[in-house]
């Protein structure tokens, strides 16, 4: 087993798991000295490309961006979002995620559950690539968002759903959206560590969407801490440079090529 996956299951019950999203080499670059784990997730679909959904975001778009974050990282687990329908059959998703491997040179691929996919984790897993399982909200295959395990049987359902996916071998699973009492329950229940996002305290580790935290979505849930307004330090930046560049102050002298 890969020695960076390994660390993060022996980091279950011992430390937290810091975990964040990043799309390109200079993002990547800042996280990889902070996170265990960086994940280039197909909310790139939303966040960078402004679509409404995850759905249209390619394998082609996720590996060029995969292949960028990864010249940014030297120590972080790396992890790539399977997009929709890449893997809708154990073929297509083995030949899919052996692309992604081989093109982007990470560590690992995440995979949202349908409550039937087991077999394609346990395929990919088989054959040697490394799986992340994803349960609770999953933007692929659900449009509307609702917080998940909310009553006692549906907790039930994804401890379940959880269990299938560590049997069929997952390193670690992400819990999107999943009440307190019910990411306490799964995360109880597995051997494997649970990286929560939206889903409490009480998951292994966290991840969270880098452009909601540092607020330059202008997309933040009640689960997302803004620890800082981007938007308004990039806006002060512009406005200063666009009195510069009117009021001819850029460039001054010394930025001339000639020195003078
Ligand atoms: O696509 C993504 O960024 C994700 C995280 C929200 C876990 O899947």
């Amino acid at each position: 087993m890969n020695k960076r996956i390994k660390k993060i299951i022996n980091k279950k019950n011992r430390s937290k798991i810091v975990s964040l999203t990043a799309y390109s080499k200079n993002i990547a670059r800042i996280l990889d000295k902070y996170c265990d784990i960086v994940l280039v997730g197909d909310s790139l679909a939303n966040v960078l490309y402004g679509f409404k959904n995850t759905h249209r975001i390619t394998l082609e778009n996720m590996i060029l961006h995969a292949a960028s974050v990864k010249r940014g990282i030297k120590k972080s687990l790396l992890v790539v979002d399977m997009p929709k329908n890449s893997y809708n059959s154990s073929s297509n998703a083995l030949k899919n995620a052996k692309l992604i491997m081989s093109q982007t040179r990470c560590d690992a691929v995440k995979i949202e559950s349908n409550k039937k996919n087991y077999y394609i984790i346990k395929k990919l897993v088989d054959s040697k690539i490394p799986v992340m399982g994803h349960i609770g909200f999953t933007p692929q295959f659900t449009n509307k968002f609702k917080i998940q395990g909310d009553t006692s049987a549906k907790t039930k359902q994804l401890i379940k759903e959880a269990i299938s996916i560590e049997k069929a071998g997952a390193f670690s699973i992400v819990l999107e959206c999943i009440t307190p009492q019910s990411s306490k329950a799964i995360t109880k229940k597995l051997k494997i560590p649970t990286i929560g996002i939206g889903s409490s305290k009480y998951c292994d580790g966290q991840i969270l969407v880098t452009d909601d935290m540092i607020g330059l979505s202008g997309f933040y849930p009640k689960f997302v801490k803004k620890y800082l307004n981007m938007t308004r330090l990039i806006e002060k930046a512009v406005k200063k440079y666009t009195t510069d560049v009117k009021l001819k102050k850029f460039p001054e002298t010394k930025y001339f090529l000639n020195g003078r």
